[in-house]
């Protein structure tokens, strides 16, 4: 059971946060990623249903979210992969509420999203950045390995930074 918390606090996610991410997920992109994506980017994205998606990933272990007063405000999430004995380590999405943004959460997310990378022995961490969170990619030392590009996500095409951080012992 988890305890009333006046502070954010991060911590993995367990059985029954799955609507609250979905939630904190699709605001995120509705309040805040709508700074920089025009009304038919956000349309799709941020309003999409709720799916099992989260329930699926809960048990990979590399899924945290932001918790404030027994609700979820924000969500992040790394895959960890492996291909013919190398490991990838994909960011899928780091998505904070405006409650909680700005209070060094999301930089902390994303050392415990890269450092989970290189404890699995990826050599590189790879995301696709929204127009907005580009320049804070940057900040830890992303690069751009591409032109922007177009996904079809809930219905919407959204565009996205092709980014990916080598990772050096
Ligand atoms: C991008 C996001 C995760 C940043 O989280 P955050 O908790 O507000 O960031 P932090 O407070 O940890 O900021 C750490 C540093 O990055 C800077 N920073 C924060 N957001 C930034 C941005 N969008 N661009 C450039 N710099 C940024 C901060 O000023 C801070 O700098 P400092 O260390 O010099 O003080 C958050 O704004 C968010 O959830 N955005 C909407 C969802 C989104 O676009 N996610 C990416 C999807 S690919």
């Amino acid at each position: 059971m988890s305890s009333v918390t006046s502070q954010p606090i991060i911590r993995k996610a367990f059985e029954g946060d799955e609507r609250g991410i979905h939630e904190a997920h699709m605001r995120s992109i509705r309040e805040i990623c709508s700074k920089a994506h025009s009304p038919e980017e956000i349309k799709g994205w941020g309003n999409r249903p709720f799916s099992n998606l989260w329930s699926q990933l809960i048990p990979s272990g590399t899924l945290w979210v932001i918790e404030l007063a027994e609700e979820i405000h924000g969500v992040g999430y790394v895959k960890i992969s492996e291909e013919s004995g190398n490991f990838n380590a994909h960011i899928f999405g780091l998505y904070l509420t405006p409650e909680v943004v700005g209070q060094g959460l999301g930089a902390k997310l994303m050392k415990l999203m890269i450092n989970t990378g290189r404890d699995a022995g990826a050599k590189l961490v790879t995301l696709d950045s929204s127009i907005n969170a580009h320049d804070f990619y940057k900040r830890f030392g992303f690069v751009d390995t591409g032109p922007l590009n177009f996904s079809e996500i809930g219905g919407s095409l959204v565009r996205g930074y092709p980014m990916a951080l080598k990772i050096t012992d």
